[in-house]
């Protein structure tokens, strides 16, 4: 759970960034509703890793090892097509690891839902960058 907690942490901040840097205005306030709602996954992750008696902690930048360059790499030095791929590859990481613990921990629990909420959310974000990178690219 340490996991997601560092990993909704780190796109809490990357969107933030993000989203100050990109001079289109619908899509930085795209990114800023985004990392509210990670910073939404980052409480409700904490809430539950502290049900079960544990304490959230950040395991450093995850984002860097699933991408292969750092976050500020990403945001400053490419354009936004880009930018938007990147974010796309780390919301189907957290999908995949979502839908992983999803299927460990079974249903009829209030971690279940909570996990599909979340699911749900990333494959949202995914699905408007996705259409977003499209209209992009059929630009040239
Ligand atoms: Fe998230
Ligand atoms: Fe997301």
């Amino acid at each position: 759970m340490n996991w997601f907690y560092s990993l909704e942490l780190n796109q809490v901040d990357l969107y933030m960034a993000q989203s100050k840097l990109v001079k289109d205005i619908y899509i930085s306030k795209v990114l800023e509703r985004s990392s509210f709602i990670e910073q939404q996954h980052v409480d409700n992750i904490a809430a539950q890793i502290k049900k079960f008696g544990g304490e959230p902690t950040m395991l450093g930048d995850i984002i860097s090892p699933i991408l292969g360059k750092t976050a500020g790499n990403i945001t400053a030095a490419f354009g936004v097509t880009s930018l938007l791929k990147a974010d796309i590859m780390l919301e189907k990481k957290a999908m995949s690891d979502y839908k992983d613990l999803i299927i460990k921990i079974g249903k009829d629990d209030e971690l279940f839902s909570l996990l599909w909420s979340n699911l749900i959310d990333e494959d949202l974000h995914t699905s408007w960058f996705a259409s977003k990178v499209e209209e992009l690219e059929s630009l040239h």
